[in-house]
């Protein structure tokens, strides 16, 4: 599958053609999204919950999300990759993060980043896309500042912050954001934002009258435990089946059962198998 493109994104919105994002941490899961055709993969700040075992964003650093956008990359070569910007990582200087949203591509083989914020950071994201690395935007419940949002809540509930979530939009848009994430928001806002806004609107609970739908790839599998906010929909309980498999191992080892002869070594009796020849199925280890 080739690359997406951000010109693609903008056809896939004129033409009405709905696509989906997942978030990723690791190259295996980089390697399923890859085989899934998943057009937009998200490395998001969500690490921290779902990998790192915090119960927010804010502890995440540049380090972590470097480390893990490139060990996605590594897993999908071909993948348009999002890199997101953890907690202070743009609200120091524009130069800072300018020089942040370069290392998620340079060290960490991304094609974009995503920041958090709307009016007040459009500068910043001005000066993102001139230094040449696209940026995406992310409104509504935005984690990194959920104390100040009265907590992890649907945002744009009432006319004034319904209107400032619109507002924020139209600056991330005019700024040359080439899509936004709108997160818990009112899905008849989501909809007159999608369209307004000439750039793709990628909704996760914020109804189906968007653009594009994301969600954390731990919660559509069902591996976050009873995280289950209702507007994930699990298609598969990996947790169970995973638990299953540890304890059939468990049983198999105790039984004896575990390794057979077919999962063992034995002795090489030949001279060529002895030094290791490709003759040797002896030291194959697959097969
Ligand atoms: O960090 C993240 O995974 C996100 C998505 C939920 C949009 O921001």
């Amino acid at each position: 599958m080739a690359r997406t493109t951000i010109q693609d994104l903008m056809k896939w919105k004129r033409e009405g053609h709905r696509w989906v994002c997942l978030t990723a941490y690791d190259a295996p899961t980089a390697r399923v999204l890859a085989a899934t055709e998943v057009p937009v993969v998200l490395v998001g700040d969500s690490l921290g919950n779902v990998i790192l075992g915090h119960d927010s964003t804010i502890p995440v650093t540049m380090e972590n999300m470097v480390h893990h956008t490139a060990a996605v990359r590594r897993g999908a070569p071909e993948l348009f990759i999002v890199g997101d910007l953890p907690f202070l990582a743009v609200q120091v200087s524009e130069d800072e993060a300018v020089r942040n949203a370069g290392r998620l591509i340079q060290e960490g083989g991304a094609d974009a980043v995503k920041l958090e914020g709307g009016g007040p950071r459009a500068a910043t994201v001005k000066r993102i896309i001139e230094a040449g690395i696209p940026v995406m935007g992310h409104l509504g419940l935005t984690p990194q500042n959920a104390t100040q949002l009265g907590g992890y809540r649907v945002q744009g509930v009432d006319e004034n912050s319904a209107r400032k979530i619109r507002e924020d939009a139209i600056s991330l848009e005019q700024a040359g954001a080439f899509s936004i994430v709108l997160e818990c928001v009112p899905a008849p806002l989501a909809a007159s934002i999608a369209k307004e806004l000439a750039i793709p609107i990628i909704g996760i609970g914020a109804g189906g009258d968007v653009d594009a739908q994301v969600l954390v790839f731990h919660d559509l599998v069902g591996l976050s435990g009873d995280f289950q906010p209702r507007f994930v929909r699990r298609y598969v309980e990996i947790e169970e089946q995973m638990r299953d498999a540890v304890k059939r191992f468990q049983e198999d080892v105790t039984s004896g059962s575990f390794p057979s002869s077919k999962e063992s070594f034995s002795m090489p009796h030949s001279k060529d198998a002895a030094e290791g020849s490709e003759q040797n199925p002896e030291t194959e280890l697959s097969g």
